[in-house]
Order: structure tokens, then sequence, then C-alpha cells
């Protein structure tokens, strides 16, 4: 199977949906592949796997670390990996330099970065040198504290209209596609009528051009998600009840079994 190309995910606009996921490791990444178009290694790790408070600690090193597992364990998809707090704001050459290392150490094919018209230089600057980029506006987790949480985005009119120029901007700096994530249902549907790339949304509107989950979240391994979150499996209920069912065969002696001990030598 031949993986899908950053041309081709950017010729899906108004077309079929873009499936895409988070993936973090290999094992996963082997089970969503053949589903997905999109694999996202999102800094949603931070929370996900290493159980931080929020995505800034994230570092280059651990996405890197992430995005290769990812690539290893996918042939399909076309992989994305998030650029992490601090690796790319404050130049569009210090970003060059941290999204070169992430195309390089990990076998992905672009890198998304959040951020509206302020970063509309970087994203040109990378792309015109090689470097794919997926922007990323609306609810942006990684400026939590200047927003001051993670509450849906423009609500307000002001709020609004700057959204939608901020994924003006991105989309005209060259941008291969657009995460519009926790915005109201009917500026995602703005926003994908006005830019000319793929706008993959995340509790945005069944009228983007794809839809982007939290793998954990969608498989049920949390308890308390957000709104935007629909819930195709209890995983956490099953590991649950997997673990109590080895706890009490531990506990009872009847594990192992006949099946799981080694015969003596003939
Ligand atoms: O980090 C992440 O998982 C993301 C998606 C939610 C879009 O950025
Ligand atoms: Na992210």
């Amino acid at each position: 199977m031949k993986r899908l190309t950053v041309p081709a995910i950017r010729d899906r606009k108004g077309k079929d949906p873009i499936v895409m996921l988070t993936a973090y490791t290999t094992r996963m990444a082997q089970l969503l592949d053949p589903h997905c178009d999109v694999l996202l290694v999102g800094d949603s790790l931070a929370q996900v796997i290493y159980g931080l408070p929020s995505t800034l600690p994230v570092t280059l090193d651990m996405m890197i670390a992430h995005g290769a597992a990812v690539v290893r364990g996918s042939w399909h998809s076309l992989v994305v990996v998030d650029m992490p707090f601090g690796s790319y704001e404050q130049s569009p050459e210090q970003a060059f330099a941290s999204a070169a290392r992430v195309l390089a150490e990990t076998g992905a094919a672009g890198v998304k970065m959040e951020g509206g018209e302020t970063l509309a230089p970087t994203v040109e600057f990378l792309t015109k040198r090689g470097i794919p980029v997926v922007g990323h506006v609306g609810l942006t987790p990684q400026a939590v504290n200047a927003l001051g949480g993670y509450g849906a985005r423009g609500r307000s009119n002001a709020e609004h209209a700057q959204i939608i120029d901020d994924a003006r901007a991105i989309a005209a700096a060259g941008a291969f596609g657009i995460v519009v994530e926790g915005v109201v249902e009917t500026l995602a549907r703005e926003i994908t009528a006005a830019v000319s790339c793929p706008v993959i949304g995340i509790g945005a509107s069944a009228e983007c051009d794809g839809q982007v989950l939290v793998i954990d979240d969608m498989l049920g391994m949390f308890e308390r998600t957000a709104r935007f979150v629909k819930k195709y499996d209890d995983l956490a209920g099953r590991i649950s009840a997997a673990v109590e069912t080895y706890a009490a065969d531990v506990r009872s002696r009847t594990f192992p079994g006949p099946d799981q001990v080694y015969a003596p030598r003939d």
C-alpha cells in the first residue's frame, strides 16, 4: 500500500472526508493505519501518555520519539507531527530548524502548528522550503494561559471574525490543511467554505472536509472528556474488567493454568 501524499490530501478539499486520528505508539499506528488517511502525532500525548496537566511541557525530543514510532507502525496514512510549545513561535528560522529535525528524524511528511495571522509568515517560510504545514486555529491548547481555559471559541462577533481571519491567513500562507478545534458549528462551516485547503474539524462541524479525534478519547480510555468526543468503545471499562479477572486468577492460583506452563522434556 502506497502512503498518501501531501498533494493527495490537499486535493480532498470538498470531496471525500479526510479520516484523521491521533496516534503516539507503533502498535496503535498499525491498528489505525488501514482505516485512516492521516495519523496525527499530537502534543496531546502530554495528557494522554505522560499525565501532564497541559501540552506546554512537551519537548521536541518527545515529539520526535513518538513521531518515529508512529511512522514505523504505518504504511498507508500520511503522518503529521505536532510542533510543541516553544519550538516554533520565536521566528520562522526557529520553526524551520525544529520542523526540519522532525521530518529528518521521524520520516513524517508534515508538521502542525497552532496559531493564526501572527504565525502566517512562519507557515509561508516553511512551505516555501519544503516543509508541509497543517495549521490549527480556534481553540489552541498551547495558548491555554492566554485563553484562560479550554472553552469553545468564536461566540462573540469579534472572536468569530478573528478566527476566520486566522484561518484565511494560514491557508493563504500555504498550509495544506487546517485543524479547526472547539468553535461554534456555524463558524466551522464558514471557515470550511472560506479557505481553499481542507479543514479538519474537532469540536467543529460535520461540514468540515475531515474529522480528527484523540484516539484514547474515542476509545473511551477516560471517564471525562469534552462534549465533542464521541466514545466508540469503553476500553477503560474493558481493561479494568480484564485486570480484575487476572488479579482474581492469581490470588486463587487458577493462573497460570495447564495451557500456560511448560511440560518437562518427554
Ligand atoms: O494534539 C492533538 O491531539 C491535536 C488534535 C486534537 C487536533 O492537536
Ligand atoms: Na495538538
